[in-house]
């Protein structure tokens, strides 16, 4: 059986109190923490970046799941893996050379992911299927917490999972952007096994949030 990990992204935190809102996710027993990076670029907003992450490497032992929302991610590899990231998640379409970017990871000894946006079709995965550790569907489009699940994600995840299936590997497949209580069961079904949540763990009770959905998920 393939194992199940939540992934509470602290992009709908409260940065006043950081460091207490990791500290509800952990006692209620996630074993990752999403850390969203984006550079005003690749996406439209502007999140955190390195000294935040050295921050909360120092007040946790999850694993912490570095997604960079960022064009050339190539230049800030060595410096998320000096602060603390133990998974590097790029975005295809924000790397010129992608497969470098999954060796200069793994190179490292971090686990390697790569993305793609709901728009970009899962072919262009094709070359670098064995390669990555993780792959991430968005199932939004990235940029911002609190949006809606997009329908379609559903069969892209499917698909996916089928096309690995076919190949032998047992890639992980995350999926981030709208993931409730009420849909998580679709994605687990479709294939995900790495779900990122944000506004559905951070807004309101963050422990019991974290407990229901380790719960769903059969964790
Ligand atoms: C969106 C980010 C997500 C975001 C998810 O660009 O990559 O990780 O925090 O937030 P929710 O779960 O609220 O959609
Ligand atoms: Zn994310």
């Amino acid at each position: 059986m393939r194992k199940n990990y939540l992934s509470p992204s602290i992009l709908s935190a409260d940065f006043a109190h950081l460091g207490e809102d990791i500290k509800h996710v952990e006692a209620a027993g996630s074993p990752y923490l999403h850390y969203d990076v984006m550079d005003g670029l690749f996406v439209p907003s502007i999140s955190f970046g390195m000294p935040v992450l050295e921050s909360v490497r120092k007040i946790t032992d999850m694993v912490l799941d570095v997604h960079l929302m960022i064009q050339d991610p190539d230049r800030y590899i060595d410096d998320f893996v000096r602060c603390g990231a133990d998974i590097i998640t790029v975005h295809y379409e924000a790397c010129s050379d992608v497969k470098r970017t999954l060796d200069k990871i793994k190179e490292h000894g971090k686990k390697a992911g790569v993305t793609i946006k709901p728009k970009t079709p899962n072919r262009v995965l094709e070359d670098v299927l064995g390669l990555a550790d993780m792959i991430l569907l968005m199932t939004v489009e990235p940029g911002f917490g609190g949006q809606s699940y997009i329908p379609e994600s559903t069969e892209k995840i499917r698909e996916l999972r089928r096309v690995l299936d076919e190949r032998g590997l047992d890639t992980d497949i995350e999926v981030d952007g709208g993931i409730k209580k009420d849909n998580l069961r679709t994605v687990l079904d479709a294939g995900a096994n790495v779900i990122v949540a944000g506004s559905a763990i951070f807004k309101g009770d963050i422990e019991q949030n974290t407990k229901d959905f380790l719960k769903i998920m059969g964790e």
